[in-house]
Order: C-alpha cells, then sequence, then structure tokens
C-alpha cells in the first residue's frame, strides 16, 4: 500500500539504519526523512540511497512546532517513526536544558501535528522509538518488562521517559494510534564515536586512553542495530495500537569484559601484538548516577510479531570493529575538528 512516513533523526546511528531498510524495502512508501544533523547527525551516513526517487531529506528542527505543523500539512503524512533526539547520557549530564527542549517539546510538537493533521486516525500510525534507561537500574538479577515501572535517572532517561508519558497520554486521551518500543544498547556501524563501542575503536586505533567509567562492572544488554531496524520495521507494521515493546539483544556483558574482548579483536585486526590494546585501559571517575545494570525481556515482542535477534556476542563486535577499520575517511571525518577539543576536555576532567 502506498503511504508518505516520516522518520525523524533519519541521519543518526539507528534512524540511518531504519532509513536505509525502508526506501530499499518498501519501494511504493515515499520516505521523508527530518533531521536537524546536530554533531550526531550525518547525511554520509545515507550516501548509498540519497538518490532514490521514493526518498525525501529535509533539514529541520522538531522543535519548531510551526515549521513542523507546515511539514505534516505539505505532506499530508500517513504515519510517523520518531526517533530524532539527544542521546547520550554524559551530554545530558552537562546539558539537561538541550534534552528537554528536543526530547520532551520536539516530541510534544510531533504529537500536536499529528493530532491536529490527522482529522481521520484510520490507518495512522504514530510510532515512538525508546530506551530501556527509562526503567531505571536493574541489580544482579532480572529483567527490564513492559511492565517495570518508570525510574529514569539520568537527564537523558528522565527526557525519554517524559516524552513516553506524552505519547501515551495522547492515546489515552486523544485516541492518536500510538505505539512504543524501548530498546537496549545498539552497536554497529555509523555510531557517532561518542559510545562506548565506536570511542574506544578510534581510541585503540590511535594508541589513546580507554577511560573505563568507575570499576567497569557495569553491565548493557547489546543488541545490533539491523536487529533493532528489523524489530521497529514489524513493529511499525504489526504492533497493536496503544501498546509498548521492549526489544533486547538477550546480550549481557559487564563493560570490562567487552572492553577486554574488544581489545583482543583489535589487536588482531590491527595486526599488533597480544595484549597491546588492553594496556591502553585507564579506570576514571564514575558518570554521575551511572546505572548499574539494563537486562531486556523482550518476550512479548518474540512471541507476538516473531521477532529475534540474529547477531550476537563476539560476532557482532568483531563486525562492529571491523566496519570502523573499513570506513576510515567516516571515522575521520567525524573525528576531526571539534570532536578533539570535546574529548580532550572531557577526558582531562574525569583522569
Ligand atoms: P543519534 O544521536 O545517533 O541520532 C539522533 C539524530 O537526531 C541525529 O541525526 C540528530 O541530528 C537528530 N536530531 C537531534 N535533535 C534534533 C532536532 N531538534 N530536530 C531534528 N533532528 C534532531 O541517536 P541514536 O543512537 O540513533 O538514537 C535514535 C533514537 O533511538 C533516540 O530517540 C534514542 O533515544 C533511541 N535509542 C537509542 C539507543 C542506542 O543504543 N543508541 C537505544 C534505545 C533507544
Ligand atoms: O540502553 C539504551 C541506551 O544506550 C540508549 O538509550 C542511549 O541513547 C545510548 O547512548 C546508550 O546509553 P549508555 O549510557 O548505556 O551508552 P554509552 O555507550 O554511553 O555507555 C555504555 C557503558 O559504558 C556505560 O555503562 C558507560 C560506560 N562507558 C561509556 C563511555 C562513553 C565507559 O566506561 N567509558 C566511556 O568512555
Amino acid at each position: 500500500m502506498k503511504q508518505t512516513l516520516l522518520i525523524t533523526g533519519g541521519a543518526g546511528f539507528i534512524g540511518s539504519h531504519l532509513v536505509r531498510l525502508f526506501v530499499n524495502k518498501y519501494p511504493e512508501y515515499h520516505i521523508v526523512n527530518l533531521d536537524l544533523l546536530t554533531y550526531a547527525g550525518n547525511l554520509a551516513n545515507l550516501k548509498d540511497i540519497e538518490d532514490k526517487s521514493n526518498y525525501t531529506f529535509i533539514k529541520g528542527d522538531i522543535v519548531d512546532a510551526n515549521f513542523i505543523n507546515n511539514l505534516f500539512d505539505q505532506y499530508q503524512f500517513d504515519g510517523v517513526i520518531h526517533l530524532a533526539a539527544e542521546s547520550h547520557v554524559d551530554r545530558s549530564i552537562e546539558d539537561p536544558a538541550a534534552f528537554i527542549k528536543t526530547n520532551v517539546l520536539g516530541t510534544m510538537n510531533l504529537l500536536n501535528a499529528a493530532k491536529f493533521n490527522w482529522s481521520d486516525f484510520s490507518g495512522k500510525r504514530f510510532y515512538h522509538i525508546s530506551t530501556d534507561e527509562v526503567y531505571g537500574t536493574l541489580g544482579e538479577t532480572g529483567f527490564f518488562t513492559e511492565e517495570t515501572a518508570y525510574d529514569p535517572r539520568s537527564p537523558y532517561s528522565a527526557s525519554k521517559a517524559s516524552s513516553d508519558h506524552l505519547v501515551r497520554a495522547f492515546y489515552h486521551t486523544y485516541n492518536l494510534p500510538i505505539v512504543i518500543s524501548n530498546c537496549s544498547n545498539n552497536y554497529g556501524p555509523y555510531q557517532f564515536p561518542e559510545k562506548l563501542l565506536p570511542l574506544f575503536i578510534n581510541n585503540i586505533k590511535h594508541n589513546k586512553p580507554l577511560p573505563v567509567y568507575g570499576d567497569g562492572k557495569y553491565t548493557r544488554d547489546w543488541l545490533w542495530v539491523g536487529d533493532h531496524a528489523a524489530a521497529i520495521d514489524l513493529i511499525y507494521a504489526k504492533g497493536r495500537v496503544g501498546e509498548t515493546y521492549n526489544i533486547g539483544g538477550n546480550n549481557e556483558w559487564k563493560n570490562i569484559d567487552l572492553i577486554n574482548k574488544l581489545c583482543e579483536v583489535m589487536d588482531e585486526l590491527l595486526d599488533r601484538e597480544a595484549g597491546t590494546s588492553k594496556k591502553l585501559i585507564t579506570y576514571v571517575k564514575d558518570r554521575a548516577g551511572h546505572d548499574r545494570r539494563y537486562a531486556i525481556d523482550a518476550s512479548k515482542l518474540m512471541n507476538e510479531l516473531g521477532w529475534k535477534p540474529t547477531v550476537f556476542a563476539e560476532e557482532g563486535l568483531r563486525k562492529t570493529a571491523e566496519w570502523y577499520l573499513e570506513n576510515e575517511e567516516w571515522l575521520e571525518s567525524v573525528t576531526s575538528g571539534a570532536y578533539q577539543d570535546y574529548y580532550a576536555a572531557m577526558y582531562a576532567e574525569r583522569s
């Protein structure tokens, strides 16, 4: 069926994988990618599909309500998949206001525009992409389910929790046909090298210290970004209106174990003597309010919609490391200029 679909944040890490998937898989859809191209957004992530006839890129800010209303008026979207956000926890600790603006106000502007523009909600869908961080932190055992109470602890997760609540409020109050998913840590190509894996791959490549926060025993549940995009595709098509779906890789690693494994893989790929990269590991001051452990129970999504992750553990880590080494030009371009000063300052503060 033909439809015009708005994807926000499509020039970012996950968004670019999703835009590529939809543009290639659904030639009958018109995919409109709206992105402000902040430091995290990069059109180079979408070079291979930029000339496709079913794809349009628009540079714009979801915080600008007039602009968003006009965009909805102009394109008459049938659906929205909303990913645009400020996404890095450390930056949210430095500047919470930026996160409230984009993640809360921006989401509200999109909800309002959909509500006013969609005179008839039938066949429409507003899909909000969120994070497992809204659930707070786990101890040594247990998993986040869709019923876990919200308990956000960083300005980032508080802003995402707030946006989730707004999305649900628009469903309950106005019957806006929404769906939400909350996903664990993604990894793979095109992730901005401020997040753990691409940052450490880049640092190993340049023989720079690997800043491990606190005792390094924090646990994350890593999901291959392509598996996240496939889950979003399924949920957009078949997820039940008003529902929430958790997405996770069943792939838990303590940070230090993941980092040690990455060091081994990097030594091999860079043809360095075994043990070289591990020497770069440097324990630094912990992240404030650092959540101890995330782990997702994705059984609802698996049982209801038949999704399952396809890439696991070391295989994903190796594929990730290989991609950043093979895509030197991309890595150099996103880590030049202001990036160098930002990370020099960050590291100096933590040491
Ligand atoms: P990202 O930081 O790589 O990309 C975010 C994109 O949003 C960028 O292209 C940026 O330019 C754009 N953007 C930011 N502010 C904007 C604004 N005001 N108007 C328009 N565009 C704007 O983020 P990501 O890691 O790809 O995450 C995408 C979404 O998925 C976010 O909503 C995030 O909360 C969520 N999420 C991420 C992960 C993860 O592990 N990365 C896990 C679960 C959920
Ligand atoms: O769980 C989903 C979330 O995963 C997403 O919602 C966020 O957008 C995404 O950024 C990610 O958040 P994290 O804070 O878990 O990811 P990050 O890569 O920043 O950190 C992963 C772990 O590694 C975390 O325990 C902090 C630690 N860390 C991170 C960096 C950048 C370090 O020890 N050193 C570092 O330099």
